[in-house]
C-alpha cells in the first residue's frame, strides 16, 4: 500500500493532506446502516463477517474518509468472558452477570481471542479484503476497549454516569481489581495483536470513560494495565491510537501508558493538548455536537481545529467522541471536504 495520509500522520510523517475519519462513522446516523440494522441486532451483525465488511465500507464510500474502522463493539469479549451481553434500543448495553464481588472475578472464563473471538478476527480479515478490492490505499483500523472502560461496564452492568460501583470495587477490593485489570489487559493486548495479524493497519484502544478518574487513581489503578495492553498490542508492529474522553487532566499519564497517537476530546484546545502529550501524534478533536451547528459555525469550528494543529505532521482530524444518532450525513461529509481542502 502506498503510504496513506492516515498512516503517515500516525508516524508523524508529512502527508499531502490532513487525514480525517470519525469515531462511530458507521452507525445509526446513516440510512444505509439503519437499513442493514432494521432486520438484525447489532450482535447479529458483528457475528457475520460479510455484513461487517459491508457496513465498515459504507462511510468510506459515502464520505471519502481516510481510514475505515472495522464494525464491531468494545463489549464483544463479554460473551466469551461469561458476563452476558445484549443491547437495548434506548438504554444501550446490558451486562447480565455483572461483577459484584471479588469471587466474580475468579469466575470469569479465560478468553483466548484467536479462538473465542475468531468471528471478529474473521470480520477484520474479510473487511481488509473488501477494502483492498474496492478502496485500495484506505487503511483499516482495528480496536478494543481499554481495561478500565471494560471493567467499568463489567462492574456497573451498563453505561454509568458517576461510576460509583466501579470506584467502590476498586477502593474496597484492590487485589481483585488488579486481578480483573490484569486479565482484561492480557486479553485486550492479544485481541488487538490478532486484529493486526488479520490485516488491521492500525489499532485504537478506547478508554472512553477513564476521564472519571483523578490522575492519582489513574496512575495507581489503571496506568500499569493500559501500558501492558499497549505493549502486547505493539508486538504486532502497527501504530496504536490511545483514546479517552474528559482526559484534560490525564494526558501526560495517558501518553506515559503508551500509544503512537493520543486521541483527545473537545474539552481541551488541540494545541494545548498537543503540548501536554509531547512528541506523539494527536487525533481529534471537533465537538460531535458541532455537526448540528449551522454550516458557517461548523466551518469556523473545523478551521479552528486545523489552525491549532498548524499543519504540523502528526495530526489526524476526528471528533472528540463518536458521531451521535441524528447527525446530518451532509454535515459529516462537509467536514471531510473542509479538512481535505486544507489548513
Ligand atoms: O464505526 C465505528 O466506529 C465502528 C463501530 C463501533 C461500535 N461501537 C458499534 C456500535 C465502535 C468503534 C464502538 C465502540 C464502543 N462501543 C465504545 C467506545 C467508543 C465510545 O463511543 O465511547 C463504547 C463505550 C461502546 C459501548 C456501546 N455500544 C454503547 C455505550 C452502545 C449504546 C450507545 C449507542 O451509541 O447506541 C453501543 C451500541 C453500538 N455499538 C451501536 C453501534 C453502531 C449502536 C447502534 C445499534 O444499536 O445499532
Amino acid at each position: 500500500m502506498r503510504e496513506s495520509p492516515f498512516l503517515a500522520a500516525c508516524r508523524r510523517q508529512p502527508a499531502d493532506r490532513t487525514p480525517v475519519w470519525f469515531m462511530r462513522q458507521a452507525g445509526r446516523y446513516m440510512p444505509e446502516y439503519r437499513a442493514a440494522r432494521a432486520r438484525r441486532s447489532i450482535l447479529a451483525i458483528c457475528h457475520r463477517p460479510k455484513l461487517v465488511a459491508q457496513i465498515t465500507l459504507q462511510p468510506v464510500e459515502r464520505l471519502g474518509v481516510d481510514a475505515a474502522i472495522v464494525f464491531a463493539d468494545i463489549l464483544l469479549p463479554f460473551e466469551p468472558l461469561g458476563l452476558g451481553l445484549s443491547y437495548a434500543e434506548t438504554t444501550g448495553p446490558k451486562i447480565w452477570h455483572p461483577i459484584r464481588k471479588p469471587a466474580d472475578v475468579d469466575k470469569l472464563k479465560k478468553v483466548d481471542p484467536a479462538a473465542d473471538l475468531a468471528y471478529a478476527i474473521e470480520g477484520v480479515r474479510q473487511t481488509k479484503a473488501s477494502l483492498v478490492a474496492k478502496f485500495p490505499g484506505t487503511p483499516l483500523i482495528g480496536f478494543a476497549g481499554a481495561p478500565f472502560t471494560l471493567a467499568s461496564y463489567a462492574i456497573e452492568g451498563a453505561t454509568s454516569r458517576h461510576f460509583t460501583a466501579t470506584k467502590q470495587f476498586m477502593y474496597e477490593h484492590p487485589g481483585a481489581w488488579h486481578e480483573l485489570m490484569d486479565r482484561l489487559a492480557a486479553m485486550v493486548g492479544a485481541f488487538l495483536a490478532e486484529q493486526a495479524a488479520a490485516g488491521a493497519d492500525a489499532l485504537q484502544l478506547f478508554d472512553s470513560w477513564v476521564g472519571c478518574l483523578s490522575v492519582m487513581d489513574y496512575r495507581e489503578y489503571v496506568l500499569p494495565h493500559t501500558k501492558r495492553a499497549i505493549e502486547l498490542a505493539a508486538t504486532a508492529g502497527v501504530p496504536i491510537i490511545h483514546f479517552g474522553t474528559d482526559t484534560a487532566t490525564l494526558l501526560e499519564a495517558m501518553a506515559e501508558a503508551g500509544g503512537d497517537v493520543i486521541g483527545v476530546d473537545w474539552r481541551i484546545p488541540l494545541d494545548v493538548a498537543w503540548k501536554r502529550i509531547g512528541d506523539r501524534a494527536i487525533q481529534g478533536n471537533l465537538d460531535p455536537a458541532a455537526l448540528h451547528a449551522p454550516m458557517p459555525e461548523l466551518e469556523r469550528r473545523v478551521k479552528d481545529v486545523l489552525r491549532r494543529a498548524a499543519g504540523k505532521p502528526g495530526h489526524i482530524f476526528n471528533l472528540g467522541h463518536g458521531i451521535q444518532p441524528g447527525t446530518p450525513v451532509k454535515n459529516v461529509k462537509a467536514v471531510v471536504d473542509l479538512v481535505h481542502a486544507g489548513r
